[in-house]
């Protein structure tokens, strides 16, 4: 079956029980990848706008690069959108006024910070397009493994690299990464984003503290009560999809599921 009319079809939740997530909660990503058109989820609240706008670069404009590209734009922001499928991030652009459309490249180059939303197996073909102009760039990431999208190799290079932040990190020499807005769903984060407080927590670790603290602004301005989790990246295997952090919680909430 092809690729394209695969992801179209909806994946029974929990289907996949491969021995990662046996017994696991359901997630919206591990469920229904909807079809195109993208459908936007709606933002409930008002986003405050930022004293200190970024430019920010989204590589994969689908459901959370969509989402978070929104509300980064909402905030104040100036953000670019691109993706594999240039009609996807114009369409994007064009519901968000204020926002650009580019290449891969440019939004790379546009971008003070970049958010990277592709699927897990995306990586090694964005690895080789991006990797040379994302070295020393500071590049934001959620992917987690989706088993049926992904396949077995993918779920064995997770599990040979200890977590999905260091497998990321393995295809990504050089570039300052940050792990974050992984552990729920998009859909979360339209609804609870600027929520009245106590605010949701989003954990978030970094392989280097000037990446972390820009990472750590970007989550703040959109609403979210940021949960840095030190130890660098390797940090970010304690908040892993199904793991203790998953789900809507409150920034105390977390640091109680993460020990901090
Ligand atoms: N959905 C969620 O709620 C959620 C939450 C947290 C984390 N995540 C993770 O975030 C990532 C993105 O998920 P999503 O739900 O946003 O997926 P999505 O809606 O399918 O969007 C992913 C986008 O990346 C594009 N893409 C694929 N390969 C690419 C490449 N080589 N270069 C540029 N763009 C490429 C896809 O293009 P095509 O359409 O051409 O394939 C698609 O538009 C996944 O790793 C997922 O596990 C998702």
């Amino acid at each position: 079956m092809p690729f394209m009319l695969l992801r179209r079809h909806v994946i029974a939740a929990g289907l996949a029980a491969g021995a990662l997530f046996i017994a696991a909660p359901a997630f919206a990503q591990d469920a229904v990848i909807p079809a195109r058109p993208f459908v936007a989820e709606p933002i409930v609240h008002p986003i405050p706008k930022t004293a200190a706008p970024m430019r920010i670069g989204i590589i994969g404009s689908g459901n959370i690069g969509g989402t978070l590209g929104e509300l980064w734009a909402k905030a104040g922001h100036q953000v670019m959108f691109s993706d594999r499928d240039p009609a996807l991030a114009q369409a994007q652009a064009k519901r968000l006024p204020g926002t650009r459309v580019g290449t891969g490249e440019e939004a790379i180059a546009y971008g003070e910070a970049i958010f990277i939303a592709v699927p897990y197996g995306a990586w090694p073909a964005v690895a080789k397009q991006y990797g040379a102009a994302l070295r020393g760039k500071i590049v934001m990431e959620p992917t987690n493994l989706n088993l049926q999208r992904d396949g077995a190799a993918a779920e064995a290079e997770i599990k040979a690299a200890g977590s999905t932040g260091a497998a990321v990190a393995a295809h990504l020499p050089g570039v300052r990464l940050v792990r974050v807005f992984n552990a729920t769903g998009y859909t979360d984060f339209a609804k609870q984003a600027a929520r009245p407080v106590p605010w949701m927590g989003i954990p978030l670790a970094a392989s280097d503290a000037a990446a972390l603290a820009i990472a750590t602004r970007l989550v703040t301005d959109i609403g979210f009560d940021a949960v840095p989790v030190p130890g660098g990246l390797a940090a970010s295997a304690k908040f892993e999809l199904r793991g203790p952090a998953s789900g809507v919680k409150t920034a105390a909430e977390l640091r109680t599921a993460l020990g901090l």
